[in-house]
């Protein structure tokens, strides 16, 4: 990584995905995680007030050391333990069926090969296993998806690989995965071609 990404990038994210009117979101997509989970795209813990009582460990797997370090307050706080078990979502260093949940919240549009990515989170599932995810993605409307294409070339050199235009849905479910409840909706807060998010949980069959 470079100094962008090294030194600014998690800043910039803590920002832009640190604002509270996403809080809520966040408390929803963590409902219902439990036992041992693991966390791909851990950024600075800003899921980690919302994780709720059933959750007994989580393992955080985050590139960016800044982005941990940042985490910190949040991590010591935490009604469960944290600790940092790896660096990259496309290759997790566990064995199969390791865990119960597993969580991402925008980090499937930066991951560069999020098939890879998904397939691990699978791999690591036990069987009924649950996949806890909001990320920002292909919007529902055409109108949008053209401004999506149109900017997306801009926004993954300013923001660390992010695309505007990933397809959720389809990628959660070519990985094999069932999907058990989906919500495709605009974030009021925030422009749409960055703001439709695909909220669900999925499961290992
Ligand atoms: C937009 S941020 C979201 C951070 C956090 N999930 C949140 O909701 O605030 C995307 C995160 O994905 C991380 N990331 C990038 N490439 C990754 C990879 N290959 N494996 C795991 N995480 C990755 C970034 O370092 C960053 O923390």
């Amino acid at each position: 990584m470079g100094i962008y990404e090294d030194r600014l990038l998690p800043h910039l994210v803590d920002l832009t995905c640190g604002s509270k009117f996403l809080d809520a979101t966040r408390e929803r997509t963590c409902a219902g995680l439990h036992g041992r989970v693991v966390e791909i795209g851990f950024g600075s813990g800003r899921n980690v007030p919302f994780y709720p009582a059933a959750v007994k460990s989580v393992s955080a797997v985050e590139p960016a050391d800044l982005g941990w370090k940042m985490a910190a307050e949040r991590v010591a706080a935490a009604t469960a333990p944290v600790e940092r078990a790896g660096l990259d979502g496309q290759s997790l260093p566990f064995p199969d069926d390791s865990f119960d949940s597993a969580l991402s919240t925008w980090t499937l549009c930066t991951i560069p090969d999020v098939a890879a990515a998904l397939a691990e989170v699978q791999r690591v599932l036990a069987p009924g296993g649950t996949f806890h995810f909001v990320e920002h993605g292909r919007a529902p409307d055409a109108k949008v998806r053209t401004w999506q294409n149109r900017l997306n070339p801009i926004q993954k050199v300013i923001a660390g690989g992010c695309h505007l235009n990933r397809d959720i849905r389809g990628l959660v479910e070519a990985a094999g995965f069932e999907i058990r409840d989906l919500d495709v909706f605009y974030e009021a807060h925030t422009p749409k071609s960055y703001g439709a998010l695909t909220l669900g949980v999925a499961v290992t069959p």
